[in-house]
């Protein structure tokens, strides 16, 4: 494989900042590769817009990645990767990771009472994609699947230890938590901010599922399968862009990926739009 090639970004696009928890990940397990990051903070969220918009916004973002030369897609946003990977797949040559996939063979690794619970965005859930998937990895799972949308703007607000968020995720878990659950997945980028106040309510037994952990895995997997992992000695640098004005996204950025962020620059949404028309 041409040197070049191995040296090229990895791509990893969100509706937003959450996608950072993802890019921490990849950055833990592969410190050596640069990588492109998009957040669609003008969109932002996806979690509660039409599959037909969430799967245009996909394309366009992911043409965005791809003209900037990147030679994996990671689709950080759950919401993105239920319903869009096909789409994605179709259209580019390029390999993509979604969360779906990767989030839901580890949680089948890690189960034993082969009682699974999905917690995601109200599109992740209706779509029902975790549990499709985690019954075709084995149909004797029992799955059970709530929504809780409060938890992205609580993990936004950085409200990790507040009284609020754990009345709120007391009131989303009950259901899970009565079901007794062995494993339980982070279907969204935001959830793995609030993973302490999520085991408090679910106990210390329930094993929690970071889909982030899983994608940085499988994107690991997956360039050693395509023979492109970097050669690079060196640690690798993030690019940011972002459809709305970046100080929002620096603000909050630290939190997700655990250092402040810098260089991040804004691009129109009218280009990525036409990224996808080229
Ligand atoms: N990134 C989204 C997800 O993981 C959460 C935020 C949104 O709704 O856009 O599903």
């Amino acid at each position: 494989m041409n040197f070049m090639e191995k040296e090229k970004p990895i791509g990893v696009f969100d509706s937003g900042i959450g996608g950072l928890t993802v890019v921490k990940e990849i950055m833990a397990k592969l410190p050596n590769e640069r990588i492109i990051y998009f957040g669609d903070t003008a969109r932002v969220p996806y979690g509660s817009k039409s599959n037909e918009t969430v799967i245009e916004y996909s394309l366009q973002d992911a043409a965005f990645l791809v003209q900037k030369n990147v030679k994996i897609i990671v689709v950080a946003c759950n919401t993105a990767s239920s319903v869009a990977i096909p789409a994605l797949r179709e259209r580019f040559n390029v390999p993509v990771v979604g969360m779906i996939e990767a989030g839901s063979a580890y949680a089948a690794k890690e189960t034993i009472d082969k009682k699974i619970g999905v917690i995601g965005t109200r599109s992740t859930i209706t779509n029902r994609s975790y549990s499709k998937e985690l019954r075709r990895i084995n149909p004797g799972f029992d799955v059970f699947e709530k929504a809780c949308p409060l938890f992205v703007p609580l993990a936004e607000e950085g409200w990790i230890d507040h009284n609020a968020t754990l009345e709120i995720a007391e009131e989303y878990l009950r259901e899970l938590k009565e079901l007794s659950v062995d494993t339980l997945l982070l279907g969204c980028t935001h959830y793995p901010i609030l993973k302490p106040v999520i085991q408090k309510v679910m106990g210390e037994k329930v094993k929690l599922i970071d889909s982030g952990v899983a994608a940085a895995q499988r994107v690991s997997s997956e360039l050693d399968r395509i023979g492109l992992r970097s050669n690079s000695n060196g640690l690798g640098v993030v690019s940011y862009y972002v459809s709305d004005i970046p100080s929002t996204f620096e603000k909050v950025a630290s939190l997700f990926l655990g250092k402040p962020v810098s260089h991040v620059t804004k691009v129109d949404t009218e280009t990525i739009i036409k990224s996808n028309a080229q």
